[in-house]
């Protein structure tokens, strides 16, 4: 496995890594190496199955189950699937309020995954099985150097802030789908985070939200608002932005300590997106 291209301060494409291949310990401890140097990993012309990708995944950590049932894979627990295509093979209808429809609209917003956890996801790793010939694309924002970049008396605000991350806000963006069950909460209360947080390589980096952060602690509601859509505004600017214009077969891998991400939009009546996803659990409280 060697390195074949390196977009900008995030994204590198790795070549001769065919998988499902069998990796040892060394194998991984280089590919988390590569990956908390260059925060997207992209591996081409993969083929894998859920088993494969959950092998491959395993290697970098636990894999996290997501708390709903019916938002996981029936036939593997650790899989998620982010698609238009119901697992029936029955395209989506635009306003079905579905599991597909779910994860359309909560990744259409800037977010990092799992921050709503008290443990958020240290990676996650999307497999491209069937994507559209236009649109669809998934950006990532290094916000590493987003946070590098900002002034000084920017960064004095920021230091010891912290910002709540609430699963529950998934609700406003998702209008029809059901409540979030007592369990859930109760499962998931709110949590916060720095704003600012540390990251692999002696890094620092924003640690931000637009799907589930709303508040800002100790600060008026208005406030931190509008700091959080200029500090959004801020790091997702092209500078810090790796476009992946997906091909089928790909494999990305992402370190969510170090970028944000959204999916683009694509026309869903002409093309199918289908994705399977893992997501691996983070190691410690951010800080
Ligand atoms: C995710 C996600 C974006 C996409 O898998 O966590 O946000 O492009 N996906 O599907
Ligand atoms: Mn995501």
């Amino acid at each position: 496995m060697h390195v074949d291209e390196v977009f900008g301060s995030i994204g590198a494409v790795l070549g001769e890594l065919a998988l499902p291949a069998p990796l040892g310990p060394d194998d991984h401890r280089r590919l988390r190496g590569l990956l908390d140097e260059h925060g997207v990993l992209v591996l081409r012309d993969q083929a894998l199955d859920e088993a494969g990708l959950i092998a491959f995944s395993r290697g970098f950590g636990e894999l996290a189950t997501f708390h709903e049932p019916d938002k996981r894979s029936a036939t593997a627990p650790e899989i998620f699937r982010i698609s238009n295509v119901e697992t029936d093979g029955r395209a989506l209808r635009a306003e079905s309020n579905s599991v597909a429809d779910y994860f359309n609209k909560i990744t259409r917003r800037w977010h990092t995954d799992g921050s709503y956890k008290a443990v958020p996801a240290l990676a996650t790793c999307l497999y491209g099985l069937e994507v559209p010939d236009e649109g669809g694309d998934t950006l990532f924002a290094d916000m590493a150097a987003a946070y590098a970049a900002l002034a000084d008396d920017m960064k004095a605000r920021l230091d010891g802030l912290h910002m709540v991350h609430n699963y529950e806000n998934n609700m406003d963006l998702t209008p029809g789908h059901r409540p979030m069950s007592a369990e859930d909460k109760a499962l998931l209360p709110p949590v916060t985070h720095p704003v600012v947080r540390h990251c692999a390589g002696g890094r620092r980096a924003l640690y931000l939200s637009d799907n589930v952060a709303r508040y800002v602690g100790g600060m008026p509601i208005a406030d931190g608002r509008a700091l959080l859509q200029e500090l959004l505004q801020w790091s997702t600017q092209d500078r810090f932005v790796y476009r992946h214009r997906w091909r089928a077969g790909d494999v990305l891998l992402w370190d969510n300590r170090r970028v944000m991400h959204l999916a683009t939009e694509y026309d869903m009546q002409r093309y199918r997106r289908i994705m399977l996803r893992t997501e691996i659990m983070g190691e410690e409280a951010v800080r």
